[in-house]
Parts: C-alpha cells; structure tokens; sequence
C-alpha cells in the first residue's frame, strides 16, 4: 500500500517507520523542518521518502492523520482534496496545553475530522496507544497473545485498510464499531497515557481484551 504520514512527530514518525519496514510505500509529510522528515525516511528505509502533505496524499491508499489537534485546518488545507481517501486518524481533541480534550460526550475528534475532510473514509485507529510502546509492539509481532488495538469508523473498505495496518504494526485489530464509537475511544486514550506518563511503570503500555465464556 502506499501511506501518506501527515504529520511525521512521535506517532506519525514511528508508524511510518514500521509501515515502511512492513513493505508498503511511505511518504513522510509535515515537520517543522525538511531535514527531519528526509532523516524518518532514511531510516525507515525500503522505498520511504519525504515530501509535502499533498505529495503524501497524492495516490496513497491510506493517509495517516497524526497531528496535534489545532494543526489539523493546517495540515488539511496543505494535503489537498482527500475525497475517496481512507484517513486512519490517531489525532486526539486535546486542547492547546494537552491537559484536556476539547470535543467530548455528543462528538469526538474523530468525527469532526470526518466533517472538515468530506468525503474521505476517517477511521479512528492508534489513538489509545502511547508512541513509546509501538516498536516493542512490533519487535513482538511473532510472540502470542498480541496485544488489542481499537479501531472505528463507518465506512468497511476504510476499516479493512485499518485493520491491515493494525496488524502489521503487530496489534490484533478490535473492530469498535462507528466512528462515534471515536467518543469513547478518545477518553480511554486518555486513561491510557495517565497510565502511561503517571504510572510507575514506564510508558511502554499496551492493552488486551479478554473475553470469559
Ligand atoms: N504521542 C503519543 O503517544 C500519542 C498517543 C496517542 C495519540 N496521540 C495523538 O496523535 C497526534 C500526534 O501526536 P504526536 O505526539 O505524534 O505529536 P508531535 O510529536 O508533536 O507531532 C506532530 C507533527 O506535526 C508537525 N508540525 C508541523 N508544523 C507544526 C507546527 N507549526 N506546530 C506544531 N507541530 C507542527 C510536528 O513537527 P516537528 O516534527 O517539527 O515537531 C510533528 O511532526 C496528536 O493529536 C496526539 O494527541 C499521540
């Protein structure tokens, strides 16, 4: 698959690097500096390369939507008309301070993207992870039980780009359901970093669902 990264941080930059290292077509977009994204590139290796945010979603199959929440007007003028693109977000409504989210309760990030990008398939997909665990994650995609990964959106070609994506990454995909699902989703992604970043320890934090019959 070809994936576009807009937005190449922490999230963006290593789901990029493990796209790339899963064999699909990488272009990193949107740093603050040129250098930085040539370098994610080098690294990630395989066919990965840098450019702007409508050089990434130009003929990508996927767009990884991985930016702070108030550069999302930013990044989606500067990719272009996403119509028929599959947008796996894992942007969270976080206000300016990151102490808090912003959309809740009758919306969610999620959805509001799906607003602003009309047209385009969103799926709401790696948000409840911290970055720091995703390369064990991988490192570990042979050992079972791999960990879960909730992901939701309403459209199925969407959803199926998503959850292949979720699994080479090394996650078992749990399909949440609708993109308002994004409305829970986002919250325990919130609960997820409170563990992560205030717990004892350390950041590199997964989750699995069991189910008891
Ligand atoms: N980090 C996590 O563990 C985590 C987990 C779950 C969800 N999320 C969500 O995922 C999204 C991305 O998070 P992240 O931690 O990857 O963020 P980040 O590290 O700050 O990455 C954001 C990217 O946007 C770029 N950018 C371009 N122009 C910018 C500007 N003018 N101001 C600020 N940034 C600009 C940054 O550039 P530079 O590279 O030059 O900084 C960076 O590449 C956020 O919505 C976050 O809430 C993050």
């Amino acid at each position: 698959m070809r994936v576009g990264i807009l937005g190449s941080g922490l999230m963006g930059g290593k789901l990029g690097t493990l796209f790339a290292r899963a064999g699909h077509e990488v272009v990193f977009s949107y740093a603050r500096s040129e250098e930085k994204l040539r370098t994610l590139a080098r690294k990630a290796g395989g066919s990965a390369r840098a450019g702007t945010p409508h050089d990434a979603a130009r003929d990508a199959d996927a767009v990884l939507f991985a930016v702070h929440w108030s550069r999302s007007d930013d990044v989606l003028s500067q990719a272009g008309d996403l119509k028929g693109k599959v947008i796996v977000t894992c942007s969270l409504p976080m206000n300016d301070g990151d102490t808090g989210l912003v959309v809740g309760l009758t919306s969610s990030g999620a959805e509001e993207l799906a607003k602003k990008a009309r047209g385009a398939q969103v799926v709401c997909a790696f948000n409840t992870v911290p970055s720091e665990v995703l390369f064990g994650v991988y490192e570990a995609r042979e050992k079972a039980p791999r960990p879960s990964l909730v992901y939701c959106g309403d459209d199925a070609r969407g959803k199926k780009v998503a959850a292949s994506l979720i699994r080479d990454v090394g996650f078992e995909p749990v399909d949440a359901g609708p993109l308002r699902i994004a409305r829970y989703t986002e919250p325990f992604a919130l609960l997820m970093a409170e563990l992560a970043y205030g717990g004892r320890g350390g950041p590199e934090l997964a989750y699995r669902f069991e189910r008891f019959r």
